[in-house]
């Protein structure tokens, strides 16, 4: 069995080293900070707890799964992993220096990967001796329960280091999907106009109550306020302006005021009590609910076409990935199946023909479409 080393025990890491242990995989892991090291095996036992007294894991499954963690002082006593993921604060030069200090000691073929959200995984392979062993293992919060890793290649990156990242990550349960090396993967930006399109009905006078009660109806386990609540307004705001700004302002990434004035509020979502809509639940859907959805769908469907164009990725590998990401009862690709590319279309050019001129870019059809 190989073993897996987990550099940085905070939300992500500590969720990622269980999934590793828990398929079986040796996980040696670290943190900078000696607090999250001396308090990680207490963090994790207790994280195993509720699925323990559900009784889905048996207490001597969780001491088998614990006798496979072990926390060491830094990466220096990592040379042991065949796979190394970083998931460290947000800063390319602490993950940097980690990989470094990770290929001193590393076997020649084990691979490095991180899991940032919004940083380039190419920038990061700079300065490495070999740059092809690094690529990106993207999972998703609560890494435990999340199915879905995205794994992303850059254009360095090496197909043997790629195919053994997706051989043992594949093997910890997880549907790995292939994804290129821009912002946001595929989930974070394909993502966007979910937010997007409703936060523009919104200025348009439409409430936040009716916007869900139309994406519920269509389908969708929550609507994009729900969504936003659930996460916080701020984790929201900084991604969509982390996005807009690494595409050069496109206004498909537009940031809405609506957003801003929401997060100045100091009404977050749920983490503080009220949101958009938090604690209330959408209302009945409106009269023209079809609209709304087939709106927001249709700006769903032009983003992944745009994705789908630049390269390293798939249709179906888009849907699957919205589908385990963000719990999406259909991707994109499936939505222009089912509403055909010429309605898309028509809808793209009316939202066009409506949008103020600064706006009006936002709806230009991918060149799939
Ligand atoms: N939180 C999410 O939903 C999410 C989802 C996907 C990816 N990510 C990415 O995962 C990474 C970690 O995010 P998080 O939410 O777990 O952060 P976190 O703040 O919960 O944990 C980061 C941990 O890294 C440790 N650390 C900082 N510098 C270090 C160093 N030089 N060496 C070793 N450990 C160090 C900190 O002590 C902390 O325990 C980030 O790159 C983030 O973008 C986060």
């Amino acid at each position: 069995m190989a073993t897996v080393a987990v550099i940085g025990l905070g939300t992500m890491g500590l969720g990622i080293a269980q999934t590793y242990a828990a398929a079986g995989f040796d996980v040696l892991a670290t943190d900078a900070h000696e607090l999250a090291r001396d308090n990680a095996v207490e963090r994790l036992t207790g994280a195993l707890a509720p699925r323990v007294e559900a009784g889905k894991l048996t207490p001597e499954a969780r001491d088998a799964l614990l006798s496979r963690f072990q926390v060491v002082p830094d990466a220096g006593a990592m040379g042991a992993a065949d796979l190394a993921i970083e998931a460290v604060v947000e800063r390319l030069e602490v993950k940097t220096a980690i990989f470094t200090a990770l290929e001193a000691v590393m076997a020649p073929d084990a691979v490095l990967a991180t899991n940032t959200s919004s940083l380039s995984v190419a920038a990061m392979a700079e300065g490495l001796r070999n740059p092809g062993r690094l690529l990106g293992l993207h999972f998703f919060n609560p890494a435990p329960v999340m199915k879905l890793v995205e794994l992303v290649a850059h254009d360095g990156s090496a197909p043997e280091a790629l195919a053994r990242a997706r051989n043992l990550t594949e093997a910890a349960g997880k549907t790995v999907i292939a994804c290129p090396d821009r912002p946001g993967f595929i989930v974070n930006r394909c993502a966007r106009p979910f937010y997007g399109e409703a936060l523009a009905l919104l200025e348009e006078g439409r409430s936040a109550s009716e916007i869900d009660a139309a994406m519920l109806a269509a389908g969708y386990r929550l609507g994009p306020f729900g969504l936003i609540d659930l996460v916080g307004a701020d984790i929201n705001l900084a991604a969509t302006e982390s996005l807009a700004r690494a595409m050069a302002n496109n206004p498909r990434y537009h940031v809405f005021d609506a957003l801003k004035a929401q997060v100045a509020s100091g009404n977050l979502g749920r983490k503080t009590g009220k949101g958009f809509l938090f604690p209330d639940r959408p209302e009945t859907p409106p009269a023209d609910a079809a609209a709304i959805a087939l709106r927001i769908e249709a700006t769903l469907v032009n983003e992944a076409a745009w994705l789908l164009a630049e390269g390293g990725t798939t249709r179906d590998g888009i849907d699957t990935a919205l589908k385990l990401g963000l719990n999406f009862p259909r991707g994109p690709f499936a939505m222009l199946e089912a509403h055909g590319p010429a309605r898309i279309r028509a809808v793209l050019a009316g939202l066009e023909y409506a949008a103020p001129p600064a706006l009006k870019r936002r709806y230009l059809p991918a060149p799939g479409l």
